[in-house]
């Protein structure tokens, strides 16, 4: 499925890049969309709406109270009226905005009030992009489910070099339609999870060696509780048994806060018999302190010893019951990715496991994105680096597919 006869609204926004928006609205025509422009009070400063008007065959939308506007076509009838919202330029006004879920001129209320899929290309000079509120408003937005084009990096308006060009017209309507296509094939099968009861286990555990003290590890959480809420927006009923973490629960997920391995296996066991499927993305302390002191570990010389016992492996408990539901693991490894990864599947007897390559920066642990080897008895896909949330979602749709093949 293209993006050929549907329904696009597209927010221009008040960047340089503007300029650039009746081009996009040409080339996504051309791909046999429907397009609608809403253009916000300072992408009309760039460009004009009548030539936006011309361009797409409709008229302009540019004001939330304006009656005869909203007389003809109001603004819940227009984000119903889309399949998909796309905004091109995006400047880090509009992030910050949407990213606070403000609703203060048509655009950012269309944001607000639509269901269609969500794709923003971002614009603006290279030291906002890099700013840390910029950062941290893409990635509430990842987590609405927003798709992100770009930005390109290169010489700007402004005459500084760095990332935060808007990505060319031809390349959003052709990334908006491939994308669009490849995400209704993955809706279709994440429709299978709904209904199923999924556990998921997420964060690392902290084992202790005394009252201030414990060991532990860099996972931040982000992967699992990525997984969980794709999950839940499938309509699976998912369980979600965190270690130490600081995110907030997703949406209509049932959390079970644990610190210790010992204690995330315990709530795992009660979970499995009213589990279909268990993705388990912890980072478990393999080891744990043989006994926790019961004062504070005095400085005593110029070394210390400390003995540690094997923790319990959740993952193949679980996967060795007799009632085992559908398994899938994760392998974070820095050497023989694939070969220690088809090792783990075979002696945790697993149904499918999602390796990591940690080696590469900004990926893995404690990172906002990540890329998968997903490898299972018959067959493996590699997917790409991404957003956790967009990763969730690929990830979901394999287990998806194999999970309805042997249940
Ligand atoms: O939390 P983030 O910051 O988002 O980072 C995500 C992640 C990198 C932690 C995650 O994607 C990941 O790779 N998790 C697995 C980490 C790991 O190295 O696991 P492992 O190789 O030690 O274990 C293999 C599998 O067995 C894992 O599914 C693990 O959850 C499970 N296991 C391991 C040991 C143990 N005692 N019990 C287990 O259940």
């Amino acid at each position: 499925m293209s993006i050929a006869n549907k329904n696009i609204l597209l927010g221009v926004t008040g960047g340089i890049a503007a300029y650039k928006a009746p081009d996009l609205v040409r080339k996504l025509t051309a791909l046999g969309a429907n397009v609608r422009v809403v253009l916000t009070d300072s992408a009309a400063e760039f460009v004009s709406a009548l030539s936006l008007q011309a361009v797409s065959g409709n008229p302009v939308h540019q004001h939330l109270l304006d009656p005869a506007a909203e007389a003809a076509m109001g603004h819940i009838e227009l984000a119903k009226w889309a399949d998909l919202l796309l905004i091109a330029p995006a400047t880090a006004n509009t992030l910050a905005k949407l990213a606070h879920g403000m609703a203060d001129d048509l655009l950012s209320t269309l944001y607000l009030a639509t269901t269609a899929r969500l794709f923003i290309a971002p614009a603006m000079n290279q030291q906002m992009w890099k700013a840390p509120a910029t950062q941290t408003n893409l990635n509430v937005l990842a987590s609405h489910g927003v798709h992100f084009i770009g930005p390109a990096s290169g010489e700007q308006a402004c005459g500084d070099v760095g990332s935060g060009r808007m990505v060319e017209p031809v390349d959003i309507a052709n990334e908006v339609n491939q994308v669009f296509s490849a995400n209704n094939v993955e809706a279709e099968s994440l429709n299978g999870l709904a209904g199923k009861r999924i556990t998921i286990t997420a964060g690392p555990t902290r084992e202790p060696l005394d009252p201030v003290r414990y060991i532990s590890n860099h996972s931040s959480g982000k992967m699992g509780f990525a997984i969980a809420q794709v999950a839940a927006q499938a309509g699976a009923s998912v369980n979600l048994v965190a270690g130490p973490v600081s995110l907030a629960t997703p949406t209509g997920c049932s959390r079970i806060d644990v610190t210790t391995a010992e204690e995330m296996l315990e709530a795992c066991q009660t979970l499995v018999p009213t589990t279909d499927i268990f993705i388990s993305t912890a980072a478990v302390a393999d080891y744990r302190a043989a006994s926790v002191a019961d004062n504070k570990i005095k400085k005593t010389g110029d070394e210390l010893t400390l003995t540690f016992v094997k923790n319990p492996d959740i993952l193949a408990t679980v996967s060795g019951r007799n009632d085992r539901p559908f398994c899938v693991g994760f392998a974070a490894e820095s050497q023989d990715v694939e070969a220690y990864a088809r090792t783990k599947l075979a002696k945790k007897q697993l149904d499918m496991i999602a390796a990591n390559d940690i080696t590469t920066e900004g990926l893995g642990f404690n990172s906002d994105n990540n890329a998968l080897h997903v490898i299972w008895s018959d067959g493996d896909k590699k997917l790409p680096a991404t957003s956790k949330y967009a990763l969730a979602s690929q990830l979901l749709n394999l287990i998806a597919q194999q999970h309805s093949k042997t249940h």
